[in-house]
């Protein structure tokens, strides 16, 4: 046992040790070049997004090997599955960013990283038209927006996707999304100063208790965790701060289906919806909100009756749709227009329609099987960084091919490099097979479901291990060392000291 445990503390201390050094000391990078030390054109590669499509192939690609130039308007990378924990302060929203700057520092090849919307992509020429976002300060002044095209030999489309209303009126006037930084800071104030003021009505007042209404519309992953994560904040540190507030909070959640978490198994979802009941949180199930105005909800139940819920505070939660530029693309192309719901993207992840030069991973595609998570983007852009790999090859084989042909033909040496790409992968590149490994959702009171599947088997677990497994599964996954120490930091404070509930 002596000898296990300190040949496994050694072992912990050098991944430790090399984490921390690798992660504050990146080695020098290769330059950004025209051309490759044989003379082949270095052909450049745009990646457009740093969520987890872009940042995970980044991380996996061969940056020597293409002039790689990143896009997006957020400069960092956020890890999503944490954060429903933030408006409620269990996780602290500097714990689940990470820079692009410091991902694209680490990498071998030198990275551009450009702080930018890409507003329109134009197949035919391989460009892509760039909005600044450093000098959208005034966004009303469109002489100082300043504007980029940029050429490219490859284009990864990693933009992902917004938040849905389904059209339904008064959600962008009212509610709140879950999607973004900025989201959860909206929601955290909306329902700190929601508190604070009731406080300071008389209990008889109508007001108060609307006010305390917290609803969330969507029974997907997102309406669940943020609802749990709610609750736990009510009934342990506002149940202990102010203890007559917490009682007075109604919490609800309404679906449009007959259950929550449809995506799940069963039983599973018999189990979470078990725990929101004994947790207090309303179930408004087969309920379709049809509208949303300042003071409440109009929802179409079960029965066809419309009902009016009052609310303080709203929160959406519905899904998905494209962005603006995935739709602008989508529209520019005939092999494009069956589709509403994404990209259509082909089985090695070319955008059908300029299969040679542009591919598209994540939120932003649609394609049968498979479903717009973290875990498929990470997956995709794994694959992808390989077939770039070979790419390179194929391209400096080719190159190679024509250059001694033209050598030969004209015996100079200022040959015309090769900038064509190749249009039909070939068949030694094998297709994206996408491995599902599960899904794990939190539920409230230190309570996880998890729907696994090894190989052909499915595996289904639910309760306060559950929960364990699920902490230690998306700590494991979180971007840098850095992230790992900050949200293991975060769950030690609050369950020392409770979460923080000043604005
Ligand atoms: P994103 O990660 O959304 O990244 C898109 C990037 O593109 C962003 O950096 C954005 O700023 C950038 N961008 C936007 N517009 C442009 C533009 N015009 N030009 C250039 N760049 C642009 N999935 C799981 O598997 N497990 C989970 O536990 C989980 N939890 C989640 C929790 C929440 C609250 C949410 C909202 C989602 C969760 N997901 C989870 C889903 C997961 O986050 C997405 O499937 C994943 O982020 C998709 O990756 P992506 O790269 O396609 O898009
Ligand atoms: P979702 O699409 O999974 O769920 C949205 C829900 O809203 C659906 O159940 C739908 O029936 C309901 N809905 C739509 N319109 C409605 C209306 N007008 N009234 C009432 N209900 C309505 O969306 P979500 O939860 O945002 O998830 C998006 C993606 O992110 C999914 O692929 C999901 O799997 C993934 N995700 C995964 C997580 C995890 O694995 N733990 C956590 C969060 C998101």
């Amino acid at each position: 046992i002596l000898k296990f445990t300190a040949i496994s503390t050694l072992l912990a201390t050098t991944y430790l040790t090399y984490s921390v050094y690798t992660e504050f000391h990146p080695k020098k990078q290769i330059p950004q070049a025209d051309k490759f030390a044989n003379g082949a054109p270095k052909k450049t590669t745009i990646i457009l997004g740093s969520g987890w499509g872009a940042v995970s192939l980044l991380k996996n690609l061969d940056t020597t090997l293409y002039n790689v130039i990143v896009i997006s308007p957020r400069n960092y990378f956020l890890f999503t599955p944490f954060l429903p924990s933030t408006p409620v302060g269990t996780i602290d929203l500097k714990s689940i960013v990470e820079p692009v700057r410091s991902i694209a520092r680490r990498s071998k090849g030198e990275v551009i990283y450009v702080e930018g919307e890409a507003v329109n992509i134009d197949p035919k020429n391989q460009t892509v038209s760039v909005k600044e976002i450093s000098s959208l300060n005034d966004e009303d002044d469109e002489e100082r927006i300043r504007k980029l095209d940029l050429k490219f030999d490859y284009l990864v489309v990693a933009v992902g996707s917004q938040p849905t209303t389904f059209g339904v009126p008064g959600v962008l006037e009212h509610g709140s999304f879950l999607k973004e930084i900025s989201d959860a800071r909206d929601i955290r104030l909306k329902i700190l100063n929601n508190i604070e003021v009731a406080n300071n009505l008389p209990k008889d007042d109508p007001l108060r208790a609307k006010l305390l209404k917290f609803v969330v519309v969507g029974g997907g992953p997102t309406g669940v965790e943020f609802a749990a994560e709610l609750k736990d904040y009510v009934s342990e540190d506002l149940a202990a701060a102010m203890p007559e507030i917490s009682k007075e909070i109604k919490l609800t959640l309404i679906e449009g289906a007959p259950n929550i978490l449809n995506s799940f198994n069963k039983s599973l979802v018999e189990y979470a919806q078990d725990v929101f009941a004994k947790s207090r949180i309303e179930l408004k199930l087969k309920t379709q909100v049809k509208e949303v105005t300042k003071d409440y909800i109009l929802a179409k139940n079960g029965g066809g009756e419309i009902e009016e819920i009052p609310y303080g505070v709203l929160v959406w939660a519905t899904g998905n749709a494209p962005r603006d530029v995935t739709k602008k693309l989508m529209t520019s192309l005939p092999e494009q227009q069956n589709s509403r719901r994404g990209l259509l993207i082909n089985d090695k992840l070319q955008l059908l329609g300029a299969e040679g030069s542009i591919y598209a991973i994540g939120d932003c595609t649609f394609h049968p099987g498979l479903f717009p998570t973290a875990q498929v983007a990470h997956q995709e852009a794994v694959y992808l960084a390989d077939v770039f790999t070979k790419l390179n090859k194929i391209d400096q084989l080719n190159w190679k091919v024509q250059g001694e042909k033209q050598h030969e033909m004209t015996s100079k040496n200022d040959i015309k490099p090769l900038t064509k790409n190749v249009q039909k992968l070939p068949s030694t590149i094998e297709d994206f097979k996408y491995n599902h490994l599960g899904a794990l959702a939190y539920i409230g009171s230190e309570k996880a479901i998890a729907d696994l599947s090894l190989g052909s088997s499915k595996y289904y677990s639910t309760g306060s291990f559950t929960f364990l497994f699920y902490k230690s599964a998306y700590l494991a996954m979180c971007l840098s060392f850095r992230n790992r120490i900050l949200v293991a930091l975060d769950w030690l404070k609050v369950s020392l000291l409770g979460r923080d509930s000043s604005i």
